[in-house]
């Protein structure tokens, strides 16, 4: 697998292929917004130059990775790629429809990925004549610099895609792990229950915002509270993924707390919006 087509050039799509081009993949990078796939270009650059400063990457290397990377005006220019990753806005309608049109676009040995942190990968792969070549990649924020990738096999994925895609993980100097297709994967399942009861703690009064960050930093080693995580992440997506995890598993322990809910209906949804439990300038 050499040509890489990514979907998707926001936070994470931009991030996924500069992590390809910086790893010797020819890649072509798409978004529907012009706009976005100009910013994602540019934050790509910035970022490379910024390693070369840091001496974390050589001048030829950026520049390497700089000549491997190509914007695509269109899906079409998936045709002669080996591998796509999408990773569009997490909903479910548009994720099939780029699925149906990467299927009807790749070659047939054209492997389908997407970077989705909750929706089922079992779902998407459904909508594709190529069930066994779909799988789950999930990428960590910031991609250039979290080692992690999560696979994540749909009941359809074979044994074949899942062996390419854990190579193709190597290749990018990442550690992947195998992970099975149910909500919140292995990431989201155990973050966002500890994230949610943090919320809780705090609900109940039992400790102030800043008494249980200090408790799961100093106390548990996390580099960051969990409050402070869920302001970073954003509110309103760790609600959703409560919601997925409640709906999928229907156990009350994935419950969402009420002040949570009150918070995102309040528009106070992190960092992005200025407030979350914590205020931002
Ligand atoms: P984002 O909002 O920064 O970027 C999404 C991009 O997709 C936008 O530039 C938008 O114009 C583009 N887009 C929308 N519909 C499209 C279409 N039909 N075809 C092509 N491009 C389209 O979102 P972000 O944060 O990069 O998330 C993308 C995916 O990655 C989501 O599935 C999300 O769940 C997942 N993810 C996000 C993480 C994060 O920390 N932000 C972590 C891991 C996974």
């Amino acid at each position: 697998m050499k040509n890489i087509f990514v979907i998707g050039a926001g936070q994470m799509g931009a991030g996924i292929a500069q992590v390809f081009a910086s790893h010797n993949f020819s890649v072509k990078l798409f978004d529907v917004n012009e706009e976005a796939l100009k910013k994602g270009i540019e934050g790509i650059y910035k970022r490379l130059d910024r390693a070369v400063e840091k001496e974390r990457m050589t001048k030829e290397g950026a520049e390497q990775a700089k000549a491997h990377l190509e914007t695509a005006s269109s899906m079409e220019d998936a045709a002669h790629c080996d591998f796509a990753i999408e990773a569009v806005v997490e909903r479910m309608d548009v994720k099939e429809k780029v699925f149906r049109q990467l299927d009807d676009i790749m070659p047939d040995h054209a492997i389908l990925a997407t970077n989705t942190s909750s929706l089922p990968i079992t779902d998407v792969a459904a909508v594709t004549n190529r069930p066994s070549q779909v799988i789950g990649m999930h990428f960590m924020n910031p991609v250039p610099v979290m080692k992690l990738v999560e696979i994540i096999r749909a009941i359809q994925t074979s044994d074949e895609t899942y062996e390419r895609v854990e190579k193709l993980a190597e290749q990018l100097a990442k550690t992947p792990v195998e992970v099975n297709d149910y909500p919140g994967f292995v990431s989201n399942r155990v973050l966002m229950p500890m994230i949610n009861e943090a919320v809780f703690t705090v609900y109940e009064g039992v400790a102030s915002k800043e008494d249980v960050d200090t408790v799961m930093k100093l106390g548990m080693n996390h580099p960051m509270g969990p409050l402070q995580l869920a302001d970073f992440i954003g509110l309103d997506t760790c609600l959703s993924i409560m919601e997925i995890l409640y709906d999928g598993f229907g156990d009350s322990k994935y419950r969402p707390c009420p002040l949570l809910k009150k918070y995102v209906a309040a528009g106070w949804l992190g960092k992005k919006s200025g407030r979350g439990f914590y205020v931002y300038e």
